[in-house]
């Protein structure tokens, strides 16, 4: 035994100086990018620092651009993708302006480069936080092939409104899911080191508050009070900024009247002041120009004025920076102080990215690594994980032996450019694999391919009878609707979220022929489909599925792969109910459920005879779906879970394992979720909470045990007096399938 405690001993040794060495490493490394910083910083002229802080999207080629980069009066690029002309002109910047400081070249990487994954909102339906970094990483070595070092990613708003365009960049409602998928892609983006040539700096947008815009509609307003500002808008941008994401970008939008792009509490109190951050921030387009549209400035050198000090660093598009910041300087409106502290970040991500020592990129690199087999598996297999099963009625699915002929019908069967979604600029189309290509390989299958409609907005019902026929003249029906990539994204918000042009009327057609119908929906986010839904057999929802859509909808249908995607995000039945998520408070007056609803109304029914909760006559307050839910082509049935011990003190961490069954006959990945809910506190909390998930995957007959380690520490909040900490009570928690199942156990916090 004494041998063994040396042993161990040494091995503790062994591993506490490693530890050492490597935090000694990188604090050396960091020590000799500050002073790098410090003597690059110490050369600058006033307007070489200025030129720093500009950043334009590229007019034209190398040549275009040349004089402006030689004068070392542009810091950063973007939309500027030919790595021949990239080193063109960073060799200009290197070798011809009076320092040699390396351009930093930028791009929208926001679902794949070349390789296209399915739309961010799709990504966080996988609840597979592995399989996003390595989505991101792809990502990040096919854009930095190019010469892309920085992508303006992960976008991680958090979205309760279907009718906001950009939910579709999202990872959806929920602030844990979107920390986890947020950290998984700044880690893929960024690698495990900065100075990688495949390393791309990521940017945390949009921070803040973007995704609350009133009414759903793009750059609106949003009124988001500090404690729910903090509570459910700020943790995703916390966890990437402490996960080392390199940049932050403001966004467009004001909060109760102050735009995030002129905001020194977000930019500095909170960001650096609380978080620690030392990256930079750089403005959405031209968002430092808007100021005066908000009408907080009177006029471009109020705007810079305003923007700089509150903490933005870097002006995209406005220029303002490169035109007003020198003068600002001179008369001391903007400290030298700050100036410098804003070329010091960007000064310091282009050293963290190696650039000084590797401006350059491999020109014939890019052919080598994108859409590689390799990337197309992956983004297949991406696709797979994100598309939800909503509804098999009598198990239509996965399609048997049995099925000789499919009606392949609908918009969506056949669009290449479309089945990328928003946010897929180089994306190859030509590459995608659409739902009707991929039926087509199969063996021994009749397809009867009608698209029925010019796009998913035509009007047109001159189509439909023969995609009616063709549906006649098949065993089963695949009905393939949707939305165009151009009806979501940014600026394309809409204030009714049901299928566009005849598309319902198609599918209510297809439904009266009496043939089995598979309804797939590709869309950029939740729709109202409710009605669609009840005229079909079985619905997979797939926000925009990307290159390899196609084959994965193939492999689900015919039960190659099962589905396992769950929903990101609440689908509501009609959007009068938005906003509408899970993790609501309770109210004073909660929906009990046994209210009476519009056609059940008494006629002259007394003023306060229907009961006085809150919900609504013409639609309950159940969602269509809610948050956490998909099915698969087996069941589950989950334990009761089991707690490592009732009471708790708040450094303690709590294990709870549960058994779960697979009560069908097909291995399948169940995505086990567990809640809290913290029953009394300073101020009112969330019916629900997400503190934790993960993928199992389950044999027949089988019973797995998950286990699940939650420190009391995750269930700080900012209470009444604005402060985060764990209030002690009593909490239930729930291990089960989605935010609507499962019965809690309690436990108490001292
Ligand atoms: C856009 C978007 C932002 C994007 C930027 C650069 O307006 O708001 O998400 O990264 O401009 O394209």
């Amino acid at each position: 035994m004494i041998y063994q405690n040396i042993s161990n001993m040494k091995y503790r040794i062994l591993l506490a100086s490693l530890v050492l060495l490597t935090a000694c490493a990188e604090k050396s490394q960091n020590d000799l990018i500050e002073q790098k910083v410090d003597d690059m910083l110490s050369q600058m002229t006033l307007e070489e620092k200025v030129g720093q802080l500009h950043q334009i999207s590229a007019w034209g080629d190398a040549a275009s651009m040349h004089d402006e980069v030689a004068a070392g009066r542009i810091g950063s690029i973007l939309n500027f993708v030919d790595p021949v002309e990239i080193n063109k002109l960073q060799r200009v910047a290197v070798e011809e302006s009076r320092l040699g400081i390396p351009l930093l070249i930028a791009r929208d990487v926001i679902h794949g480069y070349n390789t296209i994954l399915p739309i961010p909102l799709g990504q966080a339906a996988s609840f597979d936080p592995e399989l996003v970094e390595q989505g991101a990483r792809m990502a990040a070595v096919e854009a930095s092939a190019d010469g892309i070092r920085w992508t303006f990613a992960p976008m991680i708003d958090i979205s309760r409104d279907a009718r906001w365009g950009r939910i579709a960049e999202s990872c959806g409602e929920d602030p844990y899911l979107a920390s986890v998928m947020g950290v998984a892609m700044v880690r893929g983006f960024q690698g495990d080191s900065l100075n990688d040539p495949t390393a791309i700096a990521a940017c945390a947008k949009h921070y803040a508050g973007y995704g609350a815009a009133e009414g759903g509609r793009d750059y609106n307003a949003a009124n988001i009070p500090e404690r729910q500002l903090r509570n459910v808008y700020l943790p995703p941008f916390e966890a990437v900024a402490k996960a080392g994401a390199q940049t932050f970008m403001s966004s467009f939008n004001e909060i109760d009247g102050v735009p995030s792009t002129a905001n020194p509490f977000l930019l500095n109190d909170v960001l650096r002041g609380e978080w620690g951050f030392d990256g930079f921030v750089v403005t959405d387009w031209n968002s430092a120009g808007e100021l005066m549209a908000h009408g907080v400035c009177v006029d471009k050198p109020d705007l810079v004025e305003k923007s700089i000090n509150s903490g933005v660093d870097m002006d995209m598009m406005t220029y303002g920076f490169i035109e007003e910041l020198p003068q600002l300087v001179e008369e001391g409106k903007v400290k030298q102080s700050v100036l410098d502290e804003a070329v010091r970040r960007v000064l310091r991500v282009k050293y963290r990215l190696g650039l000084f020592d590797n401006p350059y990129v491999d020109e014939s690199l890019s052919d080598k690594v994108s859409l590689t087999p390799e990337n197309l598996a992956l983004a297949r297999k991406a696709a797979v994980e994100s598309v939800i099963l909503l509804k098999n009625e009598g198990d239509v699915l996965p399609l048997g032996a049995n099925v000789k002929s499919v009606a392949v019908v609908g918009p969506m069967a056949h669009m290449k450019y479309d089945q990328l979604g928003t946010w897929a600029f180089d994306g190859v189309s030509d590459r995608t694999v659409t739902p009707l290509e991929a039926i087509r390989e199969i063996p021994g299958i009749t397809v009867n391919y009608e698209p029925a409609f010019d796009s998913t907005r035509d009007k047109s019902t001159a189509g439909i009878p023969t995609a009616i026929s063709a549906a006649r003249r098949s065993d089963v029906v695949i009905a393939i609707v949707g939305e165009e990539a151009i009806l979501s994204g940014e600026a394309h918000s809409l204030a009714d979220i049901s299928l566009k042009g005849a598309q319902n009327e198609l599918i209510r057609q297809l439904s009266a022929t009496g043939k089995p119908l598979v309804l797939i929906v590709m869309a950029g986010r939740p729709l109202t489909i409710g009605e669609q839904i009840e005229q079909s057999d079985a619905v997979f929802y797939s926000f925009h599925p990307g290159t390899m859509g196609g084959a994965a909808i193939a492999d689900l249908l015919w039960g190659v792969e099962a589905p396992s995607g769950r929903t990101p995000v609440t689908f509501p039945k009609m959007v009068g109910q938005i906003p509408i998520y899970y993790n609501h408070t309770n109210t004073g007056r909660p929906f009990q459920g046994n209210e009476t609803l519009l056609d059940d109304i008494p006629l002259k029914a007394g003023q306060t005879s229907l009961g006085c909760t809150s919900f609504y006559l013409d639609a309950g307050v159940e969602p269509l779906y809610p948050f956490g839910y998909g099915l698969t082509y087996t069941t589950f049935e989950y334990g009761e879970p089991r707690l490592s011990a009732n009471e708790f003190s708040v450094d303690d961490t709590l294990t709870v394992e549960t058994n779960i069954t697979n009560t069908g006959s097909r291995e399948a990945t169940e995505v086990a979720q567990l809640y809290v809910r913290d029953l009394v506190g300073s101020i009112s909390r969330p019916v629900r909470e997400l503190k934790a998930f993960k993928r199992v995957n389950i044999k027949p007959g089988e019973t797995v045990t998950v286990e699940f380690r939650l420190p009391i520490s995750e269930l700080a909040f900012y209470g009444f007096d604005y402060t985060r900490k764990v209030e002690p009570g009593e909490f239930n928690l729930w291990v089960c399938h989605d935010s609507n199942s499962g019965t809690p156990v309690s436990f108490t916090v001292k």
